[in-house]
């Protein structure tokens, strides 16, 4: 049998005769296995997670000897202090007692689903214990319904969606943090005794600080392409705590799922509280491995239209900032075309009748055209971008409103705010954030986008951002015992408003933005196909921040885009071709004034955009294999894309570093067919003289083993090879 991993063991008292419904459960995905024990009035407890186990072989591992209780969702208050749940019920007893009530299984289409109820032995209390497995993809998903059938509401303090222990050893955890500008840094340490908690109180944008995705490396420091490394996602957009407890010398314990603080949640009887879904997947390929497998259901389960390539965009902000005009957008929209892009973004500026959008303080809820900027309207974009052979999109951030808006004037009560407090305002001193858990506000927020595209169905995209935090802790709407649901009915109704926004509006392509990068999470990219990863559009840096946010995140939906030099935010000056192989990395977009670019610089720019698009494919729908880590020292960086079939990959590498005699590293490719022979060429070159082995032929086992020596000339030099087999 395969490298095993034991979570939990055996307890033979679940196995004695006389038990009808079948105990072990095995869920299974194509290289990956998870096995539960559910006796009937027993325990429901987690004996295996890792490679792929077959039927056959559950005995030899239930007799491994091993005799470790490990429960698969432990609750409080009986036998445990730590718990992934913990309530208060009707009458105030906080304890809970639960046994294996009964097992559901179901298919889906593309998975099985098994549903293990548990519940509590003296109260009408359950908790059912849900997972899904994928048919063709490594993952595996977990989430708990919660109900009860008490006499009055009971108080979730802790609910989390899932638990996982694994054995101690030298287990390494990578996360990332960041905050503005700096989003997705990533951040390796050994898991050390004590609890390490990775938490995000935002209230609205969880993915600055820390982010719900975490990878353990279970056989020491991380490796790329080699050790067991498990991922675990949780896919929500509020709050959330993950929290890993190493007590004792036996195993690390996992907890991920709503931040319980100031979130204790009134359950009325028969109401169903559903957790998000915490997926995890497994692979014996290290972080890569890792990454491949998330970057492939993500893809196909948890990003909109995730198997689509995207359009190569041009974005107004940095070009114009909030001075949108006529004459400007038709400028910009003349210039992306004549580059070959496909689609132009109106970003900030161009809304706002009594109050116009000119700066950060004002406009926000009145998304009607600024007439004095913009005189034919949204119609008339529509009309200079379908003459230009391009799509047009724009920016909204409708969650928002501005003190000074005519929004606000009207629903003063509609803002997250406890009634009767002065609230402090974000952005521009003026920002508020809308409460979405009052349906009148859901319906609004869901009017923002249908008016726009009842009266501009031709609106191709739309970059919905949301620049503030909830500080006013409160609501108007949420009365009684739901004053501590702010922000978890925050998220609750965001969803409900995407979820509508979607059933009418499949096919609008939708960018995620928060201040950058800050809602890049699996709570809310089912419903994005895209997200701006950061406001620091300084290549530089870009391949440090794309490199973290790989690690969860595949290339299709990362928004890159070329900036002017110097970079706006660092004010670092970096050569075009640079600025360009970094973006093309994700998906290419440009967010400049074309108009102050050189002739050459054009023509670069040109070249390079009919290049994306012969490599489009692979980049946004290869399988990554990051190979040098800009975290490493090394004078370069590099990260490649395999087409699934192996005919096709693109390598970029980016210096890091530059100074003399410095030892540069071997490339070798990973992810290639050893078998194929692959015949390499250089894209976007501007040195006069081709790399030696220009339009050479290579064995893939040669390339991958091998390796090949390249220069990488200049302090911001960069190359972009492709390999493309040969028959
Ligand atoms: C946020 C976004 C930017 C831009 C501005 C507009 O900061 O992250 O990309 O859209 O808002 O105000």
């Amino acid at each position: 049998m395969k490298k095993i991993l034991l979570f939990a063991a055996f307890s033979l008292v679940a196995f004695l005769p006389g038990h009808a419904q079948k105990k072990e459960i095995l869920l299974s995905t194509p290289e990956t296995s998870l096995l539960l024990f559910a006796p009937q009035d027993g325990a429901l407890t987690l004996r295996y997670f890792g490679s792929r186990i077959t039927e056959a072989q559950i005995p030899e591992i239930l007799s491994s000897g091993l005799d470790l209780d490990k429960q698969a969702y432990p609750v409080f208050g009986t036998a445990r202090n730590e718990a992934a749940l913990v309530v208060r019920h009707a009458g105030g007893d906080m304890s809970l007692d639960v046994a294996v009530e009964k097992v559901e299984e179901r298919d889906e289409p593309a998975a099985k689903v098994v549903s293990v109820t548990l519940k509590d032995k003296l109260y009408p209390f359950r908790a059912k214990v849900n997972y899904r497995a994928y048919k063709e993809l490594d993952v595996i998903e977990t989430w708990v319904e919660i109900s009860h059938e008490e006499k009055g509401n009971v108080k979730l303090q802790k609910a989390a969606s899932g638990y996982l222990s694994f054995r101690q050893g030298e287990v390494w955890v990578s996360h990332l943090y960041g905050s503005w500008g700096s989003e997705c840094t990533l951040a390796r340490e050994r898991l050390m005794p004590g609890a390490k908690v990775l938490s995000n109180r935002d209230g609205a944008r969880n993915a600055f600080t820390h982010h719900p995705e975490v990878m353990f490396s279970l056989d020491g420091a991380p490796q790329e392409n080699t050790g067991r490394t498990i991922g675990a996602i949780l896919c929500w957009s509020g709050n959330y705590e993950l929290n890993i407890t190493t007590e004792g010398p036996r195993y690390h314990e996992f907890y991920a799922g709503i931040d319980p603080i100031a979130s204790e949640y009134a359950l009325a009887p028969k109401e169903v509280f559903t957790t998000p879904v915490l997926a995890y997947t497994f692979s014996e390929e290290g972080l890569g491995g890792v990454s491949r497998n998330i970057h492939r259901w993500a893809r196909k389960t948890h990003i909109a239209h995730g198997e689509r390539t995207r359009d190569i965009l041009l974005n107004s902000w940095e070009g114009v900032y909030f001075k949108v005009s006529q004459e400007a957008m038709d400028g910009m929209i003349e210039d992306i075309a004549s580059l070959g892009g496909e689609l132009f973004v109106m970003d900030d500026g161009w809304f706002g009748d009594k109050y116009p959008r000119d700066n950060g303080k004002t406009s926000l809820g009145d998304w009607t055209v600024a007439k004095n900027k913009l005189p034919n309207g949204i119609g008339g974009l529509i009309a200079s971008a379908e003459k230009n052979g391009i799509k047009f999109g724009l920016w909204i951030e409708p969650e928002m409103t501005n003190t000074e808006s005519e929004l606000y004037e009207k629903h003063p009560d509609w803002i997250v705010c406890p009634p009767g407090r002065t609230p402090i305002c974000g952005r521009g001193g003026t920002q508020l954030i809308l409460d979405m858990s009052n349906p009148k506000v859901q319906d609004f927020v869901f009017g923002v986008v249908d008016n726009l595209m009842k009266d501009n169905p031709k609106i191709a995209y739309m970059k919905w951002d949301a620049n503030f935090s909830i500080v006013n802790y409160g609501s108007s709407y949420l009365t009684g015992d739901k004053q501590s649901h702010p922000y978890i009915d925050y998220h609750r109704g965001l969803e409900k408003t995407l979820q509508r926004i979607r059933a009418k509006y499949p096919d609008l392509t939708l960018q995620l933005c928060a201040s950058g990068g800050g809602r890049v999470n699996y709570g809310l990219m089912p419903y994005y196909d895209e997200f701006w990863t950061s406001d620091d559009t300084d290549a530089f840096q870009r391949v440090h921040i794309q490199w973290g946010t790989s690690y969860f995140f595949p290339s299709v939906a990362m928004g890159s885009h070329v900036s002017a030099s110097p970079n706006h935010q660092t004010k670092r000056v970096v050569p075009i071709k640079y600025r360009f192989d970094v973006a093309m990395s994700g998906r290419l977009g440009m967010e400049m004034q074309p108009k102050d670019m050189t002739d050459a610089e054009k023509e670069f720019s040109k070249s390079a955009i009919a290049t994306y698009k012969a490599i489009r494919p692979v980049v946004q729908q290869g399988d990554l294999y990051r190979l040098i880590s800009p975290y490493d020292g090394k004078p370069v960086s590099s990260l490649m894309y395999c087409s699934a079939d192996k005919k096709q990959a693109v390598m970029f590498v980016y210096r890091i570093k530059y100074l003399l005699f410095e030892n540069m590293p071997t490339f070798r490719p990973a992810g290639l067919d050893p078998a194929k022979t692959y015949r390499v060429t250089e894209l976007n070159r501007v040195e006069k003289t081709a790399l030696s082995f220009e339009g050479k032929e290579f064995p893939g086992r040669f390339l991958m083993e091998q390796g090949f020596e390249m220069s990488v000339p200049g302090e911001y030099g960069s190359r972009v090879l492709k390999f493309e087999a040969v028959d």
